[in-house]
């Protein structure tokens, strides 16, 4: 139904935040939640989650809350975690070999099928029985191995060529490390993330905070 040309990114980029708190309700074999209580937990308001959780038709009812795993499952559904999607990484440095080696990707249903680098002396070492690859190989295994997405974790001066070869393979969505923008067809989805733009708004929230004291 094309739901990403209606939905704001804003609140697609609310959705996560709501399926890991209705995954830490569900642990704690909570079944049933109001609007006003998800509020008081998550941080949102009510009227701000009732409006959310309208876009996809709303799920609560009235005088009832809302069902914890009914929502849970639904909002895994429209970020696609019910799905599951082959993953390669390409640079098997210290990030790549960091997220190669963390086992709850799986539970998004984002399975590593292989890594990919360079550097010969790191080809045929084996993570968690996923491979490194030499990166010579790699549109042979993507037309094999039905790959779905790729991260990028090599340097930055290598990222745009790495992209421009992942794209050649036919892989449209790309979970870029590297500091860089990117350059891809508008065909192509690449979710940045910077660990180090969110250190520099905490440095900054730090030094403000600071000088109030002074
Ligand atoms: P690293 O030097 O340990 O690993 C980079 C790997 O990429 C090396 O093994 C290298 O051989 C490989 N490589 C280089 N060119 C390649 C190519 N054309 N094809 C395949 N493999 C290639 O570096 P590290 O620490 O793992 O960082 C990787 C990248 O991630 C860097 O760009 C770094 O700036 C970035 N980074 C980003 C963070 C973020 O928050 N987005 C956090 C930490 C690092």
């Amino acid at each position: 139904m094309g739901e990403k040309n209606k939905i704001s990114m804003a609140v697609i980029r609310r959705l996560p935040k709501y399926h890991r708190y209705l995954k830490d309700l569900l642990d704690r074999d909570i079944t049933r939640i109001s609007s006003k209580e998800l509020s008081d937990i998550i941080g949102f308001t009510a009227s701000q989650i009732r409006q959310d959780l309208n876009n996809f038709g709303g799920f609560g009812q009235q005088g009832y809350g809302y069902n914890v795993e009914e929502l849970y499952h639904e909002i895994g559904k429209i970020l696609g975690v019910d799905r599951g999607y082959n993953t390669i990484i390409i640079g098997a440095g210290n990030l790549g070999q960091a997220l190669a080696n963390y086992s709850n990707f799986e539970k998004v249903g984002f399975h590593v099928k292989a890594l990919f680098d360079i550097n010969p002396r790191l080809i045929g070492i084996t993570l968690r029985d996923v491979e490194i690859k030499d990166i010579d190989v790699l549109e042979e295994f993507v037309n094999q191995n039905n790959i779905n997405l790729a991260v990028i974790c090599t340097n930055k001066d290598n990222a745009q060529d790495v992209a421009d070869k992942i794209v050649n393979c036919g892989i449209n969505a790309i979970w870029n490390f590297a500091p860089t923008d990117l350059r891809v067809p508008e065909n192509v989805i690449v979710e940045n993330v910077h660990l180090i733009e969110s250190l520099l708004t905490l440095t900054y929230l730090y030094k403000t905070s600071v000088e109030d004291e002074d």
